[in-house]
């Protein structure tokens, strides 16, 4: 059984394992051979999932953090309760830092973000923990309406 018990009941870690594994087995990573997936639970209680999408011109490629707010956004939603990627690094895989920056758009600073491998939960970190003194949407506020 995998190492995802343990965490606070209202952050889902169980079923957003889960929903992250589900997907990383659909990810499109052909050149990386790295399959990574992610999940994302929102306030409705919804949970979405995305895995990277990679292609032959490298850099079009997409992240799987950026497949599950895609996927959030389309259904509606626009706030992240709690994040979980799963990769199957020897290492803590971490969002990089793009993802972190695109995950800050619709997080809290004290959003739960659970890195995971094939075992479980290898780590938890924080929005604020990731991305130190980040530029979010409030940053403009009073600039765009
Ligand atoms: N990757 C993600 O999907 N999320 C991350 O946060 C780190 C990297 C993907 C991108 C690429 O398809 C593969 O992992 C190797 O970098």
């Amino acid at each position: 059984m995998s190492n995802v018990s343990g965490f606070p009941e209202s952050h889902r870690v169980p079923e957003l394992f889960q929903a992250a594994l589900a997907v990383q087995r659909n990810a499109y990573a052909p050149y990386s051979h790295f399959p990574v997936g992610a999940a994302i639970l929102t306030p409705s209680g919804r949970i979405h999932a995305g895995c990277n999408v990679e292609n032959a011109a490298y850099p079009v490629g997409s992240c799987a953090e950026a497949g599950a707010i895609a996927a959030m956004v389309a259904a509606g939603e626009t706030e992240i309760v709690a994040l979980l990627t799963i990769c199957d690094s020897i290492e803590v895989g971490t969002c990089c830092g793009g993802c972190r920056q695109r995950v800050r758009e619709f997080a809290a600073l004290d959003t739960p973000i659970y890195a995971c491998g094939p075992d479980g939960v290898r780590a938890v970190f924080t929005m604020e923990g990731l991305l130190p003194t980040s530029f979010g949407p409030d940053n403009l506020s009073g600039f765009v309406s």
